[in-house]
């Protein structure tokens, strides 16, 4: 019986969530919207998993689902990643292959968390965060809310990535970064 509905909408990342679902047994219907024709009507209560991969992408998602009673199933965590027992995920959230969460780490819900990517203790992660593939949270840092963290880029200990804010792939991140903006480079700079 699968529990799990996943939504992919002009993304593969539905692939990926489906080989974390793989690795720990979970069953799932892969509802695969990628050409946004499926008719979610259907889906009226069920647990949900999201697979896009933008921030606004799920967020669109996620509204949509909620408008249909149905509420995120909790957090999915590939079998070889490694999290701390004194970090919290919150609903939604996926954790892909080979990531590290650390100590006290909090993590909202609907956050995507790519291959190889390491949180350092203390991260507080808001809700429908991406992290591309292998980027580097040092300790206590703050990334609020929608915000997207590209391939490769490392944050510096203690700095915010504001709501909403990209970071480009291979940053890092030296200042804080305010809210909507987008930095690149090393250091990174706001562009
Ligand atoms: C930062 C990013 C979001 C900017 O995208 P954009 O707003 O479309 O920006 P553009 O491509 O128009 O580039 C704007 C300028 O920034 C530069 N730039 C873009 N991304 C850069 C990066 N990651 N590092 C350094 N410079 C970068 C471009 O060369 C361009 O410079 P120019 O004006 O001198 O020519 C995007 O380039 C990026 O890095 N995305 C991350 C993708 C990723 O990692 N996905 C996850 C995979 S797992």
């Amino acid at each position: 019986m699968s529990f799990v509905v996943l939504y992919g909408i002009r993304t593969d990342y539905v692939h990926e969530v489906s080989e974390i679902l793989d690795s720990i047994g979970l069953e799932a219907e892969l509802w695969d919207n990628r050409d946004g024709s499926q008719d979610f009507a259907q889906l009226e209560g069920r647990p949900f998993v999201l697979a896009a991969g933008s921030p606004n992408g799920r967020m669109e998602l996620d509204s949509e689902a909620r408008g249909l009673k149905m509420n995120p199933h909790p957090a999915i965590v590939h079998q070889s990643a490694s999290v701390s027992p004194s970090a919290s995920l919150g609903p939604g959230s996926t954790v892909n292959r080979l990531v590290a969460i650390g100590s006290r780490t909090k993590i909202g819900s609907h956050v995507q968390i790519n291959r190889s990517v390491s949180i350092g203790h203390g991260a507080r992660v808001g809700n429908f965060v991406s992290f591309g593939a292998a980027v580097v949270l040092s300790g206590n840092v703050t990334i609020e809310a929608a915000a997207f963290l590209g391939a490769g880029s490392v944050v510096l200990p203690g700095l915010k990535v504001g709501n909403g804010a990209m970071v480009g792939a291979g940053a890092v991140v030296t200042r804080d970064v305010p809210a909507g903006r987008t930095v690149v480079g090393v250091p990174a700079r706001l562009i």
